[in-house]
């Protein structure tokens, strides 16, 4: 099913790329600046979509093996992620039950146990409180109810999500609107993680805005990667997430499979079409999340998360490399890392300079509004998304918005031109 809507999409790149058109946004849209600098609405993002929403935390590859872990900080909440013997991944506060105090600092590892550095009680990887330091003095004392706060969790297409609130009832499935079975089809579980990079950007949505369009890619990237490149792309959505691919099909690009170009499938019959070029492109999660795809040392993802930092003005990116096969060879090892090396300078010398210039002029620029044109219908779409998140009271009002898009959407409803 999922292969068949991944064809329905490749089919129609393909028309729009033999015929010259694209799909657009029925308008301009015109975004209060504010968006970016209002520290109220930071903070209302901060508890209505990061603490409320299920969120992307990472590959299930990162924990592989029984007793992998990982720590990792979203949006001021510390978790760990556990693999225990069941094969299954939780999800906990890193905070101890008695005063709080991080149980794991190191940012990954393999233990089945985790005792306290502070007064030494001590955790299993499922959670439970298995040893306390002089029980005696703690008396009539259950240690059942003293595990670790764990956060309602699920791993689907090799991915892990979670929701940073441990009492929230949202059914993470139907948030993901079907996103998962197409995820499913580059088959993360079975691959392997090889590599991480953290670094610094300016506010999470100037940052994001930047995965979400291709408009940019042979102006601002025109002297590294996006020389000779597309402007356009196409926006395939499922509930909030967005799949982004190119609509030209030209060959001799530098960015193939990251911006998902089809030329290789235009010419070949349906019945040859392989799955990973069918997946090639740019697959957003929302609401900070973009996977995109890269062949430099075997094929791989670069799953990249754009964290909300410590005020407004601050993101913290992850950038996550997993690869089907861990490269075989000294050769093939030092052109993924080299690969890696340049994404990361891509985005920290070309993406985040240009987003913090947004951000330094925006509050004093005289603009009240900037724009979103009409082929930049990915942004159209998330900071919708966004504004109708934040403004959702109720669960039920969240739940509401996802079940109009329950069964996905292949294909753009904005009209072709
Ligand atoms: S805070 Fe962990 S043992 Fe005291
Ligand atoms: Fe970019």
């Amino acid at each position: 099913m999922s292969h068949e809507k991944l064809v329905d999409i490749a089919r129609h790149v393909i028309g729009h790329g033999k015929s010259g058109t694209m799909e657009r946004a029925n308008a301009v849209m015109e975004l209060p600046a504010s968006t970016y600098y209002d520290e109220d609405l930071f903070e209302r993002e901060i508890d209505k979509i990061f603490h409320r929403l299920p969120i992307l935390l990472g590959a299930g590859c990162e924990v592989k093996k029984s007793g992998d872990f990982k720590t990792m900080e979203v949006a001021g909440s510390n978790l760990l992620i556990t693999r225990s013997k069941d094969g299954q991944a939780r999800v906990f506060m890193n905070a101890c039950t008695h005063r709080g105090a991080a149980i794991e600092r190191e940012a990954c590892g393999n233990k089945s146990r985790f005792t306290c550095p502070y007064h030494g009680w001590t955790y299993n990887n499922e959670g439970d409180l298995i040893g306390l330091t002089a029980p005696q003095d703690f008396g009539d004392f259950d240690r059942n109810t003293h595990g670790l706060v764990e956060l309602p969790t699920l791993e689907s297409a090799g991915l892990i999500w979670s929701i940073l609130d441990p009492k929230s009832t949202l059914d993470i499935k139907a948030f993901l609107s079907g996103y998962d079975d197409m995820l499913a089809q580059f088959g993360f579980a079975d691959w392997s993680y090889v590599s991480m990079r953290t670094f610094k950007g300016p506010n999470w949505k100037i940052a994001y805005d930047g995965y979400l369009e291709y408009y940019h890619i042979p102006v601002l990237h025109g002297a590294t990667f996006g020389t000779d490149s597309t402007n356009r792309g196409l926006y395939y959505m499922w509930g909030p997430h967005q799949h982004i691919k190119s609509t030209a099909l030209d060959k001799g690009h530098a960015a193939t499979e990251t911006l998902g170009y089809m030329a290789d499938l235009a010419d070949v019959p349906e019945s040859k079409w392989d799955t990973e070029t069918l997946t090639f492109g740019v697959w957003t999660v929302f609401p900070c999340t973009s996977i995109a795809c890269f062949g430099g040392g075997g094929r791989g993802v670069m799953i990249s998360q754009i964290l909300p930092g410590s005020h407004v003005g601050e993101s913290i990116t992850n950038q996550i490399y997993i690869m089907q096969d861990p490269p075989e060879n000294k050769q093939l090892a030092a052109e993924a890392e080299d690969q890696f090396d340049f994404l990361q300078e891509v985005v920290m010398n070309e993406d985040y300079a240009t987003g913090y210039t947004i951000q330094k002029s925006l509050p004093r620029s005289g603009l009240n509004h900037i724009l979103l044109g009409r082929n930049e219908l990915g942004n159209q779409r998330f900071h919708s998304w966004t504004r109708r998140v934040v403004e959702a009271e109720t669960d039920e009002d969240l739940m509401a918005l996802f079940g109009e898009f329950e069964r996905g959407v292949g294909i753009p409803d904005m009209a072709a031109e």
